[in-house]
């Protein structure tokens, strides 16, 4: 998977104005009437100096009272059709941003979570979040506050232009030098401030991760006294982005000083100019007027640019890093329906056999499963993380027969999750096969290959909520009966005597001791009542007359269940019907537990040291 970082701050505008009007697509006749409206209350804008100036040179001039009251009404009107418009308007963009953020949202999380697990050990979760919070606002800014008022600007500014032209050339020709002067003077501006507001923008994102960082992991922070370096390295990145920011913003308030001092000079301007030629009798009062009021409208677009340009940037930055998280693929994909070749479409298990043909790709069914007739076999497995990293696993062959208990154990670090890891398709494996029954793993569809699998992860994950909501979270329509069923099977009254199923979780499970955490997220799979079990140190953390009680229970209630157990704890496992011993990514030894202490080997050494030598 590509890395999704941008390399450099360069802007690839093309490709993220693609996406941009992508997600615009569907709010086009929205759009249109914003745009409709925008154009009208435009026209208004430049309308009322028009009239202003009938009412000095005719209304007034003539001493005509009706006239003068009609222009007044007509002034009064065009002002309140100009206040509905740009309301109208207005209204129309925020629900248009409001529509496409929450598009572009729920995009980027379905996306997210289409993604592979390496994604997610890669980035952090603050800046994540960020990503899909920040972002997503800027592109709201550009679509409400910018998009439409750029056209609506330029529009203005040569609206106004060509209105004053066919009124008087040649005061108007007196202003025209001034522009680019005003463009040369943004131009400069924002290529000196750029730098700056990139700066701001890096350290904004920085410290926004390193607070989420932080505050995720406050027990550490508060164990190791780490309270004041914390703060001491967010107070140096706090003082640094002031500095960035205080730059930028110094030239921005510099920048509109030279401005507005431009402003008085083109009033003064058009005053000489124009009062000695009304003087002269060459233009009228209302004309001079008018263009006093029309200089406003000049400015006010002049003075909005910086800031379009700012949002623009800001935005497109914001979009192209949305673009690369929506065009990564995961590395780990369904096979393409054309790649397979009519004999793969063969389903092992019955009443699977219809829906394999449909689709061309052959799916595991979880009720079909019980035609399952063998087992899972990995053939000769190489794996490893990255490309350039050692191999973790190596060669790694055996057998997890249907409906028996397959145990695994093996020094920390040997590999053994990461045999989880890659039969449930986390990760890929990159040599070799895994088959269950006869078909190549990466020939079955991914979903209905983990809908097979009850798993107890190693970092158990509970959700805020309630107990309940937790047990229920793969399937909110269980019925409690089937809860309370369950957890009389697996003996486990006793714990919910102490806890009622209404407790409420906070997040991370922060409020819950690891040994109770692991006691729900075991039954939360049990009340899934998948063919396959598996256990990576599932009850690692409970006492040692729990753990007991659990494994009993566990086994008496999975008598048609495969099980998977990984565990350190060799007591767990000493029933098993199979056990592995996995070291540095090698199965070692294999066996039932009897041979394995026989052969004293490395597995027999392992329960040595842990029961000494009791036989
Ligand atoms: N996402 C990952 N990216 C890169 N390397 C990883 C990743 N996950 C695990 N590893 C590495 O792969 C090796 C095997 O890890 P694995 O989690 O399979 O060990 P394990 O046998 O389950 O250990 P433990 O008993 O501690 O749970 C370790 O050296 C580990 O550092
Ligand atoms: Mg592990």
């Amino acid at each position: 998977m590509k890395s999704e970082e941008i390399k450099s701050e360069k802007i690839n505008y093309k490709k993220t104005f693609r996406l941009l009007l992508s997600m615009a697509k569907p709010y086009k006749t929205s759009f249109a009437k914003a745009f409709a409206y925008l154009i009208i209350s435009t026209a208004l804008a430049m309308l009322s100096p028009i009239i202003i100036r009938h009412i000095i040179d005719y209304a007034i001039a003539s001493r005509n009272y009706p006239l003068l009251l009609l222009e007044i009404s007509i002034y009064a009107l065009v002002t309140v059709l100009f206040l509905i418009a740009n309301y109208a308007m207005y209204i129309r963009l925020i629900k248009i941003g409001q529509n496409i953020t929450t598009d572009l949202k729920n995009k980027m999380f379905a996306h997210m979570l289409s993604l592979d697990m390496d994604y997610f050990a890669k980035n952090p979760v603050g800046k994540l979040t960020a990503r899909i919070e920040a972002d997503t606002a800027r592109i709201y800014d550009l679509f409400t506050e910018t998009a439409l008022m750029i056209v609506k600007d330029i529009m203005m500014f040569f609206g106004v232009f060509i209105i004053m032209f066919y009124h008087s050339p040649a005061l108007t020709l007196v202003l025209l030098p001034l522009f680019p002067v005003i463009m040369g003077i943004t131009w400069l501006f924002s290529k000196k401030s750029a730098p700056s507001f990139v700066k701001v923008r890096r350290l904004t994102s920085e410290i926004s991760g390193y607070l989420t960082e932080m505050i995720n992991s406050i027990k550490i922070v508060q164990g190791f006294s780490m309270e004041e370096l914390s703060a001491r390295r967010l107070d140096r990145l706090n003082r640094e982005k002031f500095a960035a920011e205080f730059k930028a913003e110094y030239l921005m308030v510099l920048f509109f000083m030279t401005i507005l001092l431009l402003q008085p000079l083109s009033t003064s301007a058009v005053f000489g100019f124009g009062g000695f030629w009304t003087l002269k009798g060459k233009i009228t009062v209302g004309i001079l007027v008018m263009f006093l009021m029309y200089l406003d409208s000049l400015f006010e677009p002049v003075f909005r640019f910086s800031e379009h340009i700012s949002i623009v940037q800001k935005s497109f930055s914001a979009g192209q890093r949305i673009d690369m998280i929506l065009s990564l693929r995961p590395s780990i994909q369904d096979v393409k329906k054309s790649r397979l070749a009519a004999k793969d479409t063969i389903c092992p298990f019955p009443g699977a056999q219809g829906a394999a043909m449909v689709t061309e790709t052959p799916t595991v069914f979880p009720d079909g499963v019980n035609g399952l007739r063998k087992g899972i076999e990995f053939k000769n497995v190489w794996m490893k993380y990255e490309e350039n990293s050692d191999w973790v696993l190596k060669d790694v062959s055996c057998f997890i027969e249907k409906g028996k208990t397959f145990a695994i154990v093996g020094e920390t670090g040997g590999g053994k999750t990461t045999l989880i890891n890659v039969l449930l398709r986390f990760y890929n494996y990159q040599k070799g096969e895994i088959f269950l029954d006869d078909i190549p793993l990466k020939k079955i569809n991914i979903a209905s290959l983990r809908s097979l699998f009850g798993l107890v992860q190693q970092d158990m994950y509970l959700f805020p909520g309630t107990i309940l909501d937790n047990l229920k979270i793969m399937d909110f329509s269980v019925p409690d009966a089937k809860i309370y069923d369950a957890i009389d099977k697996m003996e486990l009254n006793e714990f919910f005597r102490k806890h009622s199923l209404k407790k409420k979780i906070v997040e991370k499970g922060a409020n819950i001791s690891t040994g109770e955490k692991q006691i729900i997220s075991l039954l939360r799979a049990m009340i899934l009542n998948q063919p396959f079990l598996i256990l990576d140190e599932a009850t690692a953390y409970v006492d040692p007359y729990t753990e007991r009680t659990l494994t009993r229970a566990l086994k008496r209630i999975s008598e048609d269940k495969t099980l998977i157990v990984i565990a350190h704890r060799l007591s767990t496992i000493e029933a098993a019907d199979r056990i592995t011993f996995i070291s540095n990514g090698r199965i070692l030894e294999e066996g039932v537990h009897d041979e394995l202490l026989k052969k004293g080997g490395l597995y027999s050494k392992y329960y040595k040291i842990q029961f000494g030598d009791r036989q």
